[in-house]
């Protein structure tokens, strides 16, 4: 079995994260052997960058990997065993934009919260489902492995619209959080942890953590949060400013749950007022990016590729990353590993709508996720959780039947907006920033 080899194909060969991701992939080689790599991008210009580097760095590390990068739909997913895809439709011009205009309106700017993400969201439903479908054109034996954002709504509109699809949805954002609770309770991998978790994307919250002798974790985790969040005095750990401050604000809210450890992204739900306070409306998260892992990224792709050579390669193994080769590998291998995924509820938290898509453990094998039961969720994370849910499910009905109305109740639903004349007036300004990507609403 072992020696079978993969073909791959990053869909969104140009992100930021693509040298990143073949880095890890080339340091995990004996777990998850390749035969071929591939990128495909619909941006030529921006994937030929990253790839003219990461074509160099395959040739020192790797010569035996047959490499390509391709905007072909056919050629690139035909003869596939994995599609990788991290897409971002509309680039960081137009997560600009999400983060901005609602905070014109004094309401939060987030890449997937609030309407940003439903922003967001409305572009990524059509660019994913153009994916599966190649995917099952050209090698109806692949799987997609998707990280692309915003996940709870693409997951959510996969279900809806292409239900039979081998796609599976990872985030993450617990994977990070895990790796800080495994160094502050003083292990050496967060695979030393056993946990619980439920939720939605971007919004679920820890209701177990031991390690493998089933000492309980929570207690010593709780304790350090209340002091510094989840920021750890650590080289390793050093995240861009707006992340060090998210890591710490989980402070202020994690004592709504004595039982429970929130995700972080649960703060612009719960601290909404306080993130838009602290907002700056000309400088957003995007603009960091832009003028930091952006700039950092291509120019070091483009350094390489002068050079003729990644001898001194500035980029490392993106270990972080590493949880894409265990996915693989779980169905590759059929490994049962437990792993948090975005899968249809189906009754697994049982008092909550079996329609909605949760993150949840699964035990990942040969044929795909087998979720774990949760049982019941208390009353307060369940009305929370309804509430966004609702707002996913409206957004993927407006997206299918084009409808003005259900996209205007998602975001009047959402908990980051204060009202329906709100929620309006930042509908009609996303509606002309994306008219070269939303379908038209009616
Ligand atoms: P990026 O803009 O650098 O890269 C995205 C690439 O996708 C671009 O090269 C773009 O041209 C390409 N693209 C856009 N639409 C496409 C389409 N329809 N078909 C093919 N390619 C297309 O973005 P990034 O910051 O590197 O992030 C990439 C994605 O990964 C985003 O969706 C981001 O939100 C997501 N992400 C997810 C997680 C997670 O845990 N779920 C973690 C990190 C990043
Ligand atoms: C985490 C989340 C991703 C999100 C990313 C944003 O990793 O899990 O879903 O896209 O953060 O990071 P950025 O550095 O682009 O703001
Ligand atoms: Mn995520």
């Amino acid at each position: 079995m072992m020696s079978k080899k993969f073909s791959v194909v990053v869909a969104g060969g140009g992100s930021t994260f693509t040298p990143g991701i073949v880095m890890m992939l080339l340091a995990n080689l004996d777990r998850f052997p390749i035969r071929k790599l591939k990128f495909y991008d619909n941006d030529a210009k921006r994937q030929e960058v990253v790839a003219k580097a990461c074509q160099i760095i395959l040739r020192e590390k790797a010569p035996d990997i047959e490499f390509e990068a391709t905007t072909d739909p056919q050629e690139a997913f035909t003869d596939i065993d994995f599609i990788m895809a991290h897409i971002r439709v509309g680039k960081y011009a137009m997560r600009e934009l999400d983060e901005k205009i609602p905070l014109k309106y004094n309401v939060l700017g987030q890449e997937t919260c609030g309407p940003g993400g439903i922003s967001y969201g409305m572009r990524s439903i059509g660019g994913i489902i153009e994916i599966i479908d190649y995917m099952e054109k050209y090698s109806p034996n692949a799987w997609m492995l998707n990280y692309s954002n915003p996940a709870a709504i693409v997951a959510e509109a996969t279900r809806k619209l292409r239900p039979n699809a081998k796609i599976l949805n990872i985030c993450d954002m617990p994977i990070g959080i895990e790796r800080r609770m495994a160094a502050i309770a003083g292990l050496k991998s967060r695979k030393e942890m056993e946990i619980r978790y439920y939720g939605l994307n971007h919004f679920g919250w820890w209701t177990s953590i031991m390690d493998h002798h089933g000492n309980d974790l929570m207690p010593k985790i709780r304790e350090y949060v209340g002091k510094k969040g989840y920021n750890l005095d650590i080289p390793e750990f050093k995240a861009d400013t707006s992340w060090t401050v998210t890591y710490d604000t989980v402070k202020e809210f994690y004592q709504l749950d004595p039982s429970t450890l929130p995700n972080t992204y649960l703060k612009y739900y719960l601290c909404q007022d306080e993130v838009v306070e602290h907002s700056n409306r000309e400088y957003t998260r995007a603009n960091e990016v832009m003028d930091g892992r952006e700039k950092t990224v291509f120019g070091e792709c483009r350094r390489i590729a002068a050079a003729g050579t990644a001898k001194e390669c500035g980029f490392e193994v993106d270990e972080h990353a590493s949880y894409i080769v265990d996915l693989a590998r779980a169905i590759a291998y059929n490994t049962k590993e437990r792993m948090l995924l975005i899968v249809e509820n189906n009754g697994a938290i049982s008092n909550f709508d079996p329609t909605a898509m949760v993150e949840i453990p699964c035990i990942v094998g040969c044929k795909g996720p087998e979720p774990l039961t949760v049982g019941k969720i208390p009353q307060f994370q369940k009305g929370l959780m309804e509430q966004q849910v609702s707002v996913e499910k409206l957004v993927v009905e407006a997206w299918a039947e084009g409808s003005y109305l259900k996209l205007w109740q998602a975001l009047t639903m959402s908990k980051t907006v204060p009202s329906a004349k709100v929620a309006k007036l930042i509908l009609d300004d996303l509606i002309e920033a994306n008219k070269d990507y939303w379908p038209e609403l009616k």
